[in-house]
This record gives C-alpha cells, sequence and structure tokens, in this order.
C-alpha cells in the first residue's frame, strides 16, 4: 500500500495508531475491510430481495452455534440416540432451546436459500460474468441437502430411521455395484449403529467445514465480479473519474443497515416459530419422529422433510427405479447449467417478454406442487398430477435456449433505475 493511500485510509478511519495500527503492521485487517465491507461497492439499486444472502448466513453461524452446544449433551449410539435427545428437551438446561433453534434453523435455512436462489433467477445472476459464483452456490445448495439429511437420522426417530433406509437404498438402483455401494454407505446390512456413527462424523464435522470453506469461496466469488442487481446493468461499466462505480454505494453502511432490519425481522420470525410452533404442524418436526426408531416397524407413510419433497415427488412420478433416480438426481443438477442453458440478450426479466416470465411462473408453480405431492401418498390422481409438474420442471431448463432466444425483450437502460 502506497503511503498516500495509507494516509487517507487513516483519516476515513482515524485508528492508525495504537493496537489498531500494531494490528494493521502484521495483518491486514484494514486493507481487507476496505476491500470487503468499506470500500466494496454494491449497485444502489439492490432492493429487498438482496438480503437473503446475508440472511442465509446467519443462519448457518445460528446452526453451528447451536449445533455444537447440542454435540455436548447427544450421544451419536443407536441405544442411546432417542433418548439423549429426550435428556436435552427435558433436563439440560435451555436444552429444548437450543434444539427448537437448531431443527427451526434447518427448515428456515431452506426457506432463505430458495429465496435466495430464485432472486438469481429472477435476475438473471448466474449470467456471464458470474457462472463460477452460480456453481459454488449449486455446490453449496448440495452440500446444504447432504447436512440437513445426515442430521435427520440423528434424532433416531422413525421418520429418521425410515427416511434413511429409503434414501440409501435407492443407491440399489445403480446396475452392477448399487447393492454393495448402499452396504458401503450403510457400513452395515440395515441403517444401524454404524451407520448413525458416521453419519454423525459428517454431520458435525465433515460436511460444516465443506460448507464453510464453500461460503468463504462463494463471497470471494462476488466481490470479484460485484453483485448483480435488478436491472442486471453492470456497474463497473460505468465509473467516474474517481474510478469509483458511478451506480456504486459502499456496502458499509448502505447495505449493511439494511441487512440489519432484515436480520430483526428473520429474529422476530424465528423466535415466533420456536417459541410458539417449534413443529410447525408436522412440517418442521414430523410427528413419526416422535417415536424412536424400529426396525421391524416400518411407518405407514414416509416422507422426507418439506424442503426435500419436491425432488422425492418426481422420484415417486416415474415407476422405474433407477428412472426414478436419474430424474430426481438430474432435477437438482440441471440447475448447474442454468448459466448456460440462458441464451437471452438481457439478464433481468424487467427487460424480458411474455416467455421467460410465463416460464419463471410454470416453474415456481410446478415446484411448489411438486412440493405438496411429495407429502401425499403417491396414489391415482396424486402419481399423474405429479408427472405433469416433474414435465413442467424440465421444460423450463430444457427448452429455456429456445424460449430465451425468440423471447422479445426492452432495451435496457445505460444506467440502474430508482424504482428497485
Ligand atoms: C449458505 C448458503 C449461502 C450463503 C451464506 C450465501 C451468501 C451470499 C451472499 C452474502 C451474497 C451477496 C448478497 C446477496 O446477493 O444476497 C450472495 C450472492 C449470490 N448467491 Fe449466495 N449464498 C448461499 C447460497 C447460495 C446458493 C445455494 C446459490 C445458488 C445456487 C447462491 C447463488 C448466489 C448468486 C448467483 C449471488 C449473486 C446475486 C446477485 O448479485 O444478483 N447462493 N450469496
Amino acid at each position: 500500500m502506497s503511503n498516500s493511500t495509507h494516509e487517507a485510509g487513516a483519516a476515513v478511519t482515524g485508528r492508525q495508531s495504537g493496537f489498531y495500527a500494531w494490528i494493521n503492521k502484521r495483518f491486514p485487517l484494514d486493507r481487507m475491510l476496505k476491500e470487503h465491507v468499506t470500500e466494496y461497492y454494491a449497485p444502489k439499486n439492490l432492493n429487498w430481495w438482496y438480503v437473503f444472502g446475508f440472511l442465509s448466513m446467519l443462519v448457518l453461524v445460528i446452526q453451528l452455534v447451536t449445533g455444537i452446544f447440542l454435540t455436548m449433551s447427544y450421544k451419536p449410539a443407536a441405544a442411546d440416540a432417542f433418548a439423549s435427545v429426550e435428556y436435552i428437551m427435558r433436563d439440560v438446561e435451555w436444552g429444548w432451546l437450543l434444539r427448537y433453534m437448531h431443527s427451526t434453523g434447518a427448515s428456515l435455512f431452506f426457506v432463505v436459500v430458495y429465496i435466495h436462489m430464485f432472486r438469481a433467477l429472477m435476475y438473471g445472476s448466474y449470467r456471464s460474468p458470474r457462472e463460477l459464483l452460480w456453481v459454488f452456490g449449486m455446490f453449496i445448495y448440495l452440500a446444504l441437502s447432504a447436512e440437513a439429511f445426515f442430521g435427520y437420522l440423528l434424532p433416531w426417530g422413525q421418520m429418521s430411521y425410515w427416511g434413511a433406509q429409503v434414501i440409501v437404498s435407492l443407491a440399489g438402483a445403480i446396475p452392477m455395484v448399487g447393492e454393495s455401494l448402499v452396504e458401503w454407505v450403510r457400513g452395515d446390512f440395515f441403517i444401524s449403529d454404524i451407520t448413525l456413527n458416521r453419519f454423525f462424523a459428517l454431520h458435525v464435522i465433515a460436511v460444516p467445514l465443506v460448507l464453510i470453506g464453500l461460503v468463504v469461496v462463494h463471497i470471494l466469488a462476488l466481490h470479484q465480479v460485484g453483485s448483480n442487481n435488478p436491472d442486471g446493468v453492470e456497474i463497473k461499466e460505468k465509473k467516474g473519474p474517481d474510478g469509483k462505480p458511478l451506480d456504486g454505494v459502499p456496502f458499509h453502511p448502505y447495505d449493511t443497515a439494511k441487512d440489519l432490519v432484515a436480520m430483526i425481522v428473520f429474529l422476530i420470525v424465528f423466535s415466533a416459530i420456536v417459541f410458539f410452533a417449534p413443529e410447525m404442524g408436522g412440517y418442521f418436526l414430523e410427528h413419526a419422529n416422535f417415536e424412536p426408531a424400529d426396525p421391524l416397524k416400518t411407518p405407514e407413510h414416509i416422507a422426507p422433510v418439506w424442503y426435500f419433497t419436491p425432488f422425492y415427488a418426481v422420484l415417486r412420478a416415474v415407476p422405474d427405479k433407477l428412472g426414478g433416480v436419474i430424474l430426481m438426481g438430474g432435477a437438482m443438477l440441471i440447475l448447474f447449467f442454468l448459466p448456460w442453458l440462458d441464451r437471452s440478450p438481457v439478464k433481468s426479466l424487467r427487460y424480458r417478454g411474455w416467455m421467460s416470465k410465463t416460464a419463471l411462473a410454470a416453474f415456481v408453480v410446478s415446484f411448489v406442487a411438486l412440493g405438496f405431492l411429495g407429502t401425499q401418498p403417491a396414489t391415482g390422481m396424486y402419481t399423474i398430477l405429479a408427472r405433469v409438474f416433474t414435465v413442467i420442471y424440465f421444460g423450463y431448463f430444457l427448452l429455456m435456449p429456445l424460449y430465451t432466444k425468440y423471447d422479445a425483450v426492452k432495451p435496457v437502460p445505460e444506467r440502474v433505475s430508482h424504482h428497485g
């Protein structure tokens, strides 16, 4: 850093002496704060859809902290797990609060991440130059799904056990290696103490480490290219004489203030659920999971937690097991390819025509409908509907190169607009 920039920085922070200066000589604290916070320029037209990345980080921290404390009283053994969760709920000081925060946090993690992803679909945030940012996001989504799946076995309730049984056995559909693969994953001939132990290891250390690492590279990639915005205009293309984007504002205090408001609203909703409806009518904590796991008694109706039900509905819509597994995996993985499927000359939906708008609306309807169907028994009309919505779901992606190419678009302004 040159002397003059250093002095300018000192004037801004006014803290270039004493302990702060001592630190900065040995660690790039000031430089990092400037680069990523006080002199990171975000578009000035970011709207409320842009608070969900920050909220995802907040929930990640809540999950890590409550998870650490839960681990202090939880026992990862088939004979003790269920009872240790009851012990946490009844005897451990504030244990009930920790557990409800963690279970509510799991569901709300998916709520905020799904909204965060939807925003990217609306504004074309996955488009060049943000492809890698999107791909890192998709890896986060896969890691988050794995984290939720492993965590769900830990209370060792009926649904924990049978849910894991259904999902792990899906690998058995793979020709040749399927059965051996299932055994390898379980570490046994059935879901057992050994499986519980390894899922515990994966849930409390392996996947969280991966998640944290992915979030770091996600943010680094974001700060390399800068945020997109509701107009889909690249603010770096119009800079003032000082070299700063004309349509940019410093992330702090402008966006941090907005994120703070979002955090307060989020915490109000979060507390309301934790204190008044932690089971959320069986959607956040399923009723069958209040019964201890019984390998000899299959529950009448097995369904995953709500955030996986859209994919579960796709799985069951296909009569063939292998076909179902391929389609379910495809339903998640196809999102990786969005940056290359979208051929529209504009990014944001604001300047796209009716075809893109209808396609996105149909996609959302199909995702929600599949989510509902995944909670219902796979019979008669429900199966037919699941097939129809699966076709619409895939249609959104597979037809995208066509409808984005032929859709009429409106002219995109040179600078960001102010109604955002
Ligand atoms: C733990 C989960 C996640 C965290 C903590 C996180 C964090 C963030 C943050 C703080 C931002 C900037 C603020 C904002 O635009 O909201 C951001 C932007 C973004 N994230 Fe994530 N994210 C997560 C998951 C995902 C996932 C699953 C995807 C997509 C598959 C994704 C895709 C994006 C994209 C495309 C942007 C840029 C949006 C734009 O500039 O318009 N993120 N993320």
